[in-house]
Parts: C-alpha cells; structure tokens; sequence
C-alpha cells in the first residue's frame, strides 16, 4: 500500500511585513534582501499562534480531502515553535479538529520537519497499522528571531500548511532519501530554557535563534542534489522526467544552484519565497497547498519534495500525485 497526498491547506497570518518596513527595524534595505535571497516580504503573527495557524490549514486540508477529522488516525504537527512546551500542538490541534481518533505528536527537525513527518506518516501507511495520517507544518518563527540581528530577521516569516496522507493502490509517495549530522548542530540553532532549579541557578535570559548563514548556505547547495539523487535513484525515476522540484523555500539562490546541479530548468522549481519568506517547517506544505489551489499540480505527475535545516537535518522525497 502507498501513501498518497488527497488534500492539502495553508493559512498565513493577516500582517504582512514587507522590506522597506524591516529596514526601519535594522540596517538593511529591499535591495539587498532581495538581492541575496529572493524575499520579498513575510507575514508575522499577532493574534495567531502556532495552534491557530496549524488549524487553520488542517481545517482546508481535510476539506480539500473529503475526510472528516474523525478518520485520522494519526496526527504530526512538525513545529520548532510551539505555543505550549506541553502538551505538543498536535494535542491542542487535535481537540481543535475533534480529531479524537488520531494518535497525535509534534517533531522537531526544523526546516525538514515536514519530509520527516511524511517519512514517518508513509512508513505506518506501507504497513499498514494506519490509513489516514494529518500532517502539519505550523511555525511563528518571529517569536524565536532577534529582531536587533539584520543575518537572520530579515529571512524568516510565520504561516501553517498541512496535507492529509491516505492508504492508495496508485501512485503517492515511491521513495525517499532523509539524514542528520548532529556534529553541526551549531550552525543553525536556537538555545532553550537553562537549567534552573533549587540546586543550579542559570541563565534566565531565553535565547534567540543564531546562524552561520554562509556554513548553511554551503551545506543547502551540497546536500540537497545529493539526497534528491538518493530518492531518484531509489525511486528508479530520472531527474528529466520529474514534473515539479518543491523545495524548502529558504533563499532563492539556494533553489537556483540546486536546479543547476540538478542540471534542470528553473521553471520546474517553483516558488513563494518572494511573498512568504523562510517559514520551516510551513514552507513546503504552504508552496504545496498554493500549488494545489492555482491549479499547477495534476494527477499522476512527478513531484519531488525536498527540505533541509536546524540539525543539520535534510530529506527528499520522490511522489506521484
Ligand atoms: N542587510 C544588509 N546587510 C547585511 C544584512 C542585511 N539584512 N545581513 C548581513 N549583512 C551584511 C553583513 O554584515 C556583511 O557585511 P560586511 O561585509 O560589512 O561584514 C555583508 O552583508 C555580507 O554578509 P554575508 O553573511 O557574507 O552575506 P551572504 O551573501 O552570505 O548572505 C545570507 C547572507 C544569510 C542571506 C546567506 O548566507 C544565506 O541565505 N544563507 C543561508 C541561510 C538560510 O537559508 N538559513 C535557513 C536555512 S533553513
């Protein structure tokens, strides 16, 4: 049995922030943001949150699907921002939805958080155990961003996008190529609460998202071809005759040197970064959802999906729609 997407949904917050406005935050302007990664603006919560965002786009997924969030049966909300430390946000999704079936947790693998819930989600399908999975990205990146840093603030925005995975005779996901190397975890990280308890007092000041931008930058146009050849290999399918790329939408020269290794035509990668900015874990199933709804996915083409980030984490994933 395969695992095959039959919805997908996305939800952005109703601010949106474009350049000219960060640039009265820091010293920077729309010329070089856009210059240097393809953003154009991004949309910042204010009265949305994680669980809000993540259930606005599970709500349009499930509708999308036809399946009432009784069926699913498990539920993965893949977030570095949740709203709660406990319980996860697919809980708090979960009584949202009435998804009361549905064995529900968060992962945490940043940027890739969406190909790993999909590597997990398509594992318990092939076997069997489950038939229908919900699969969220959902972020407010702006809470964890030091809005005085013009290296990282000006990168990333919030949003949710979300796609139900079902049991299928045909097409759906064919392989996949997913990794780690923990030894970078310092290249792209963000410190959590400090032990402080009755026997240790430490730090009280909570951290804020760092970044060596060039050594992920480096990583990004490195590893991404390669897993993407590891899934095209395993998949038996030629990068010539894959519809769509859908990638991680972190900086628009990131894709380019991708499509160029790949030795493939831009216009097969497409992207929202210009109006979304970097969302994580969101992003791929944002892109996927607004492709979905303008009408640019079609039935029984190829799709290749990649993510990468914090961890160092990567994936890609090679599907029949
Ligand atoms: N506006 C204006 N100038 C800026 C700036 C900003 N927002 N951010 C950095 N600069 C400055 C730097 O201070 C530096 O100035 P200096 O030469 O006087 O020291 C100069 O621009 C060049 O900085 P550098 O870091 O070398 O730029 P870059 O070409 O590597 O671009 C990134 C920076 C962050 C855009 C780029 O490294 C990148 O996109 N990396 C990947 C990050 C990413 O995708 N992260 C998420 C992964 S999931």
């Amino acid at each position: 049995m395969k695992a095959k997407i039959i919805g997908t949904g996305y939800e952005l917050p109703v601010y949106e922030a474009d350049n000219q406005y960060l640039s009265t935050l820091v010293e920077t302007s729309d010329e070089w943001i856009r210059e240097r990664t393809g953003i154009g603006k991004r949309r910042l919560a204010k009265e949305e949150t994680t669980t809000s965002l993540a259930t606005g786009a599970a709500k349009k997924a499930l509708l999308k699907a036809n399946v009432k969030a009784e069926e699913i049966e498990l539920l993965i909300v893949a977030t570095i921002t949740s709203d709660t430390e406990t319980p996860s946000t697919a809980c708090r999704v979960q009584a949202e939805l009435g998804a009361v079936h549905a064995v529900a947790f968060d992962i945490n693998a940043a940027c890739s958080g969406f190909l790993y819930a999909i590597h997990i989600a398509e594992s318990f399908i092939r076997s069997g155990i489950y038939k229908k999975a919900l699969l969220i990205g959902a972020e407010t990146l702006s809470k964890l961003v030091d809005w005085t840093d013009r290296g990282t603030c000006v990168l990333f925005g919030d949003g949710a996008g979300a796609a139900v995975l079902a049991a299928s005779e045909d097409g759906g996901v064919l392989a996949q190529s997913v990794g780690s190397n923990g030894e970078k975890w310092d290249v792209l990280s963000c410190m959590g609460r400090a032990i402080n308890n009755p026997v240790h007092k430490g730090e009280k000041e909570l951290g804020y998202l760092k970044m060596n931008g060039q050594d992920v930058f480096k990583f990004a146009v490195r590893t991404v071809p390669m897993c993407i050849e590891d899934a095209l290999l395993k998949a038996d399918v030629k990068a010539e005759e894959i519809d769509l790329f859908l990638l991680h939408q972190a900086n628009q020269r990131i894709i380019q040197s991708v499509a160029k290794r790949l030795k493939q035509p831009e216009e097969k990668f497409p992207m929202n970064i210009e109006r979304c900015a970097n969302t994580s874990a969101a992003s791929l199933p944002i892109l996927l959802a607004q492709m979905e709804e303008e009408g640019r996915l079609h039935r029984g083409e190829k799709l290749v999906l990649s993510g990468f980030g914090a961890g160092l984490t990567w994936g890609a994933c090679v599907l029949e729609w």
